[in-house]
């Protein structure tokens, strides 16, 4: 299926974001014709980029990779790239907009129907809102026959910064739009290996009758950087990994892993029961968390600068660049399961993985006796690669050929790449199809959003009010600080090593 006919209109065109995904990203809907015939892209800034900024775009999918200059659909493509400079406060930068928009209708056939994309800073969220409400912009009127076009925005994160501010944007929003027509993005929900979290489990026969507490010892979720802030200091320095990847990200990948079987794959049934294992999750409390800070240290062979050295950030910063809980949810399928989950910067490596690992048989049986070495026997393990090197491996013990009964840790792997080749697809395709189609599925709603931050907001109080002494607390390179050992191994247990 491929969406109506519409104007894709990014405000805050000129960061980043635009041009290193999302225009590939639409782009390389067009290669799958999967974009509408009838289609458009407006950015949205302050800066005057009318000359530039389709150039610079065309530039950005290219260097996103699988694209060649000279790939045929891509001159008609930038054709429909269009620029709009104003101000996102002032009022009649939008009148200016609303008429450019028209002409654009007139031009590329566009029907009057509109994907305003949010991805500016979130201090201009809410002006933008109120003044597309306010210039008929969000609810457009029907025309004689009845008819009205679509109208749908979607908004990139950090969707607030604690509960509080969340409920505000939140009631912002929803005074100028339904619910049905806003679609708060996770790029992490775009990504094949978070949605195949779902298809894996609830596909599968064999896999959801030991997923529960009687057969799990524990859950762990690493989302591992290698990368540190990269100049954004001012944007790290107000976040934090807590708000920066866990609230979103990482709980997201927890619902996935955590939640029942929906009654089926439609928007409102997937995020009632999201939400369900967000509130079943018990307070979190401050002893279960650890956060640190990353000193200078040595990543991929290169010496880097610790976090306080990094541009425009405070040389005693209290912002942590990572950050472990523990927690549990209190529901019938997990009640008793810890869940382990980490997040930071400037690890040894890149890597997002979830592992489930198993109990151990009732008995060993094969301890002792012929079996020269127990430790051998290591418990068995799902754990799912979200990226890179994207796959799930299956962890057993196996006997070792020879005349005793020893046993060895095998894999049972499988890797995206040799099943079904390399995807130069970043998550945000499938995410802007389904918002041009209309489907939420893959994007958080008001509850979930505000139920996330409910779980995060005691602990940023905690930290807020007893500042750290010991940052840094980890070197650059390392797999951050002890204390985060410590959470696990107070209970007998060890971060798997990644
Ligand atoms: C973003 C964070 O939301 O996610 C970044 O703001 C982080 O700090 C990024 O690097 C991670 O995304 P991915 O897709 O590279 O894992």
């Amino acid at each position: 299926r491929t969406p109506d006919p519409c104007i894709v209109v990014i405000f805050g065109a000129s960061g980043d974001l635009t041009k290193r995904k999302l225009l590939p990203a639409l782009y390389h809907l067009q290669q799958a014709n999967l974009l509408p015939k009838d289609f458009a892209v407006v950015g949205v800034a302050r800066r005057p980029l009318e000359a530039s900024f389709a150039p610079d775009m065309k530039e950005g999918i290219i260097a996103g990779g699988g694209v060649e200059d000279n790939d045929p659909k891509l001159a008609p493509f930038v054709d429909r790239v269009q620029y709009h400079a104003m101000n996102f406060d002032d009022a009649a930068g939008y009148d200016a907009l609303k008429k450019k928009l028209a002409e654009l209708d007139g031009k590329f056939n566009t029907k009057g129907n509109r994907l305003f994309y949010l991805a500016t800073a979130p201090e201009y969220f809410s002006d933008i809102i109120t003044y597309l409400g306010q210039n008929g912009m969000a609810q457009p009127k029907a025309d004689k026959d009845g008819h009205a076009p679509w109208v749908r925005t979607i908004i990139e994160k950090p969707f607030g910064h604690d509960l509080e501010s969340a409920r505000a944007l939140n009631d912002e929003v929803n005074k100028v739009f339904n619910e049905d027509q806003i679609f708060r993005i996770d790029h992490y929900l775009g990504k094949e290996t978070v949605q195949n979290i779902l298809v894996f489990r609830f596909a599968n026969g064999i896999f959801e009758n030991v997923w529960n507490r009687n057969y799990i010892d524990h859950v762990e979720i690493t989302a591992a950087e290698s990368i540190g802030i990269e100049g954004r200091g001012p944007f790290y320095e107000q976040a934090g990994a807590l708000r920066d990847v866990v609230q979103n990200h990482v709980m997201e990948l927890l619902s996935f892993v955590a939640m029942e079987p929906p009654v089926s794959f439609q928007a409102d049934a997937v995020r009632a029961e999201k939400v369900k294992v967000w509130k079943a999750i018990s307070p979190i409390h401050p002893a279960d968390t650890v956060r640190g800070q990353y000193g200078p240290g040595i990543v991929d062979g290169k010496t880097v600068p610790g976090y306080r050295q990094e541009d425009r950030v405070h040389p005693r910063s209290q912002t942590e660049t990572y950050a472990a809980i523990r927690l549990e949810i209190e529901n019938w399928r997990w009640a008793g399961v810890p869940f382990y989950i980490r997040a930071g910067k400037r690890l040894p490596k890149r890597v997002t993985e979830i592992t489930i690992q198993f109990k151990q048989p009732p008995m060993l049986l094969f301890k002792g006796g012929e079996c020269h070495d127990s430790s051998a026997i290591k418990p068995n393990l799902i754990s799912m690669r979200i990226q890179p090197d994207e796959g799930i491996s299956l962890r057993f013990g196996a006997k070792l050929p020879g005349p005793s009964m020893d046993i060895s840790p095998v894999h049972m792997n499988f890797s995206y790449a040799d099943a079904f080749g390399k995807s130069s697809a970043n998550g945000y395709e499938r995410l802007l199809l389904d918002a041009m189609l209309g489907d939420g599925t893959l994007f958080a709603h008001r509850d979930g959003v505000e139920a996330t931050w409910a779980l995060m907001t005691p602990i940023l109080k905690a930290w807020a009010e007893t500042p750290v002494k010991d940052f840094p607390n980890y070197a650059a390179g390392t797999w951050g600080p002890s204390a985060a050992d410590a959470l696990l191994e107070s209970e007998g247990r060890k971060w798997r090593k990644l």
